[in-house]
């Protein structure tokens, strides 16, 4: 079962799972970390600014989950963007050793397979951090993706695009393709940290934490992997039936133990 923790807020999540990251990169200065896009783990990156400060980051390596199909690598809000502007850049990283899927269209057949084998030369990825999509969708397998899925590339649904338009003058620029990780690509991280803030993730919270395991939700492959934290705030923690269960084991959780 995943280990659910329900924090005051985005900022206590930020500091939790940056101290888990940091003690990772304390273990193993090489670590292999998976990253996730989106609002979601702003937080995460914003509280490893201090927290990495003054820490030997230099053999740090990283996989983005996801990236867009078609869109101009240097538009601002390609995940190839994002991630050099929210992680590499402010915390130091070095540049060469952070990957992101290739959504350019030349070649596209081959990029998916490409990045399998680049995750794979690294001896995989330590800790991967999730957000969840308002359908269940995980990097961005949306209902109906295989649990033994590796990177392709995927169709996003329109509710997908919708929550995305934000990012974009409208909805009609929002890119219909992208290219993900698979579930099964996904699982094969030693360690998911899936976070989730506000009431509009609350109904994908529960069907991934506490639903039946199925394709149609994606996010409840998190059931099928051994080592699994879930990090999120009351409001995503609404419609959990067992929210007090989670408070209680955490709260009683022996510090040797760690996440
Ligand atoms: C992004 C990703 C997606 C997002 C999800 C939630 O790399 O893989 O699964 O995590 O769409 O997005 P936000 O965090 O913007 O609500």
């Amino acid at each position: 079962m995943a280990e659910v923790v329900i924090v005051p807020d985005r900022a206590a999540a930020g500091a939790l799972i940056a101290e888990e990251i940091a003690a990772l990169i304390a273990r193993r200065p090489d670590a292999v970390l998976g990253l996730a896009t989106g609002s979601t783990p702003l937080p995460v990156y914003e509280a490893l600014r201090s927290r990495l400060a003054g820490v030997d980051v230099s053999r740090v390596r990283a996989f983005a989950l996801d990236e867009y199909v078609g869109l101009d690598p240097a538009h601002p809000e390609s995940y190839r963007s994002v991630i050099a502007r929210e992680v590499v850049e402010p915390l130091g990283l070095d540049p060469d050793r952070i990957r992101v899927p290739d959504g350019t269209l030349d070649g596209i057949e081959h990029h998916g397979e490409d990045y399998e084998a680049a995750i794979a030369a690294a001896g995989g990825v330590d800790l991967q951090i999730l957000g969840i999509g308002t359908d269940g969708h995980i990097g961005f397998n949306e209902p109906g993706s295989s649990f033994a899925s590796r990177t392709r590339v995927k169709t996003l649904t329109r509710q997908t695009r919708a929550d995305n338009a934000r990012f974009f003058p409208s909805i009609d620029d929002v890119p219909r393709h992208c290219i993900t990780q698979g579930l099964g690509t996904i699982l094969d991280a030693r360690h998911l940290v899936l976070l989730a803030f506000g009431e509009r993730k609350a109904a994908a919270v529960a069907g991934a934490v506490e639903g039946a395991v199925t394709a149609s939700l994606p996010g409840s492959a998190i059931q099928l992997h051994p080592h699994v934290t879930v990090v999120i705030d009351e409001p995503a923690a609404s419609r959990l039936a067992h929210a007090d269960y989670y408070r209680e084991a955490f709260a009683g959780k022996p510090e040797w133990q760690g996440l």
